[in-house]
């Protein structure tokens, strides 16, 4: 069954402090990437770890892209705290950022649309920003996805950036009666995983980018770490809001936050 976000949310709030937590609609939750390796620093210079238990990434010096489902509400919120530039979230060369403002999807009602901006109270300049897939060209192939989220479902959160890749679900196979059942929605969800499972994101991931390179070998990002059945399941792959869809909706919040 679909892990229900706000309950993933409670999840990762707990399992940042070291509380298993068990959401009555799934399994126990577990950690960040599953079946993956440490990023070596300034590999993926864009993505953000914030306070209350996601990922991000960087989309402009000011701005943040993370999921809906991390964030409660649009209007101004100082109360996040921004890590980037380390994959170690406790090296002391790591750069914190407040956040001063949060733009949630309009309409987001849990289903689908599952993106927030977060405008940063100052300028990260030092960093590469991760661009948007703006058509479906680069909805295929092979993904890299990365997190500071559980390692194994219902684990603990980590310290060291996780990375992994994995393949291209398409909403047909991701829909069948052996996968999600109808509970994708094509529109604005991408699936990507193995049907053997083992590789995954995970709670604590969620908001996080999932990204692949493009024509000119540049990283794009194609999804919003968004929801999944467990972590690294069979038959069960992480769906990821499908950034594409969102782009120009993306850009133009962006823009009218400033940034
Ligand atoms: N909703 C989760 C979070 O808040 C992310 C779940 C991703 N799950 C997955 N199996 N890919 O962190």
């Amino acid at each position: 069954m679909k892990l229900l976000v706000r309950a993933a949310l409670v999840a990762v709030t707990l399992a940042a402090w070291g509380v298993a937590a068990s959401p009555a609609s799934a399994a126990p939750v577990s950690p960040a990437v599953v079946g993956g390796t440490r990023a070596a620093q300034g590999e993926f210079p864009f993505v953000v770890r914030l306070s209350m238990g996601c990922g991000g990434a960087l989309y402009s010096p000011t701005i943040v892209l993370t999921a809906a489902h991390c964030v409660s509400r649009t209007g101004t919120n100082t109360s996040i705290t921004a890590t980037l530039g380390s994959v170690d979230l406790q090296s002391s060369s790591r750069i914190t950022v407040r956040s001063n403002y949060v733009y949630q999807a309009p309409g987001y009602n849990g289903n689908g649309k599952d993106w927030a901006l977060i405008r940063l109270a100052s300028p990260v300049t030092s960093l590469a920003t991760l661009p948007l897939a703006t058509t479906t060209a680069y909805d295929s192939g092979t993904f890299t996805i990365v997190g500071w989220g559980a390692a194994s479902e219902g684990g603990a959160q980590q310290r060291y950036l996780l990375k992994a890749t994995v393949p291209f679900v398409s909403d047909t196979t991701c829909n069948s009666r052996t996968m999600y059942n109808g509970e994708v929605i094509a529109s604005d969800e991408i699936c990507a995983g193995y049907a053997s499972g083992g590789t995954d994101t995970c709670q604590g991931d969620s908001g996080g980018p999932m990204f692949r390179r493009d024509a000119g070998n540049a990283w794009i990002q194609v999804g919003i770490v968004s929801w999944g059945d467990g972590c690294a399941r069979p038959n069960k792959p992480g769906v990821y809001s499908q950034v594409s869809t969102f782009a120009a909706n993306i850009k133009a919040a962006a823009a009218s936050l400033g940034g």
